[in-house]
């Protein structure tokens, strides 16, 4: 298959994204006009001095520009902005359904309130669904680099918006910071009805994917990458079928891999691991999520068919009901049958 084919192909796939912070989203375009609006004067002078800048020799290198970046962010509208913005971009790469992160902390910490941001996304997600047709959820993360103190203090302002929030999650920098740290914090944000995802094995060991699946109990793994590193793991996963929400384009900026053409995915799916494609931080990464997809699919050999396989993962391990699962994954089928 040429690779417009298989372009035009993967763009039509029905797709959904599950591993997508929403501040990583945020373009050099769209940070300047906000800083702009909100009186906001940035370190830097042009958008192309912006791009410049993202050039990451690990996860830490990148946070400290993210964070930085998310600072523009002040008024609900920003939010929402932020929010619409993201869901054009994936309606025009064939993403029909998305599970957005947000970091509370990133913004609380600022002295922007909870409410600010979560009302903000929460007006984009409903905009996006009505002019795109693009459904989403909100998971909520906790920064693994803040105290246990913090990240319940953050369970307590979500309180009130339980019922627009699907799950919560960990994010930022996971060496040092195990998932045990949180492990109250994230039974309590379960007996309150929330889904539980992680971020493991990106840079930390494979230890920590041990302590989010037996300790948190999670529902998904966020990346998992060096889950491979372990046999019995990896055994473990295949057995459960624990949804793995990689981010190749992620990992090659963050030199998680050396190059695309090491990227673990060809493995997983060999292995018979429910991975699925996503961007992470498309805005900071070089790519949305059609981008992961045929980046991947040309550096590591993926087929139609293991685009098809892809796609239904993201579906399978994403956290709307059976009923809504079955009519996406029909439409996969019904597409991949008709392509
Ligand atoms: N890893 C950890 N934390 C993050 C990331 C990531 O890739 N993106 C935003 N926060
Ligand atoms: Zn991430």
């Amino acid at each position: 298959m040429t690779d417009t084919t298989l372009e035009a192909f993967a763009r039509g796939l029905p797709k959904a994204e599950l591993h997508m912070h929403i501040e990583g989203s945020l373009e050099p375009e769209l940070m300047f006009a906000l800083a702009e609006r909100n009186g906001i004067t940035l370190p830097y002078k042009s958008v192309e001095e912006i791009r410049a800048a993202y050039a990451f020799s690990n996860l830490q290198d990148f946070l400290d520009i993210y964070y930085q970046g998310a600072g523009v962010l002040i008024t609900r509208a920003d939010f929402r902005d932020l929010a619409l913005a993201y869901f054009e971009r994936l309606a025009a790469d064939g993403g029909v359904h998305a599970e957005i992160f947000f970091d509370p902390q990133t913004h609380t910490e600022r002295g922007v309130a909870f409410e600010t941001v979560i009302d903000g996304l929460l007006d984009g997600m409903a905009q996006a669904e009505e002019r795109l047709g693009v459904t989403s959820k909100l998971i909520l993360c906790f920064l693994r680099h803040l105290s246990e103190e913090s990240a319940f203090e953050t369970l307590e302002q979500a309180r009130p918006h339980l019922a627009k929030i699907a799950g919560v999650g960990l994010d930022s920098s996971e060496v040092g910071h195990p998932p045990a740290k949180f492990a109250r914090v994230f039974k309590a944000a379960r007996d309150l009805g929330l889904k539980i995802v992680a971020h493991a094995g990106e840079e930390g060991p494979p230890e920590y994917v041990w302590e989010a699946i037996d300790l948190v109990g999670v529902d998904r793994i966020d990346h998992g990458n060096r889950a491979l590193e372990d046999e019995a793991l990896t055994q473990r996963l295949v057995k459960d079928g624990t949804t793995l929400t990689v981010c190749p384009l992620s990992n090659l900026k963050l030199c998680v891999v050396p190059d695309l053409t090491a990227h673990p995915m060809r493995r997983m799916l060999d292995l018979g691991l429910k991975a699925t494609v996503n961007s992470d931080d498309p805005a900071y990464f070089g790519g949305y999520l059609l981008d992961n997809y045929l980046e991947t699919a040309k550096a590591v050999d993926l087929t139609r068919d293991d685009l098809v396989v892809l796609a239904r993962n993201s579906f399978e391990g994403s956290f709307l009901d059976e009923a809504e699962k079955a009519r996406r994954l029909a439409q996969v089928d019904a597409y991949a049958a008709g392509s």
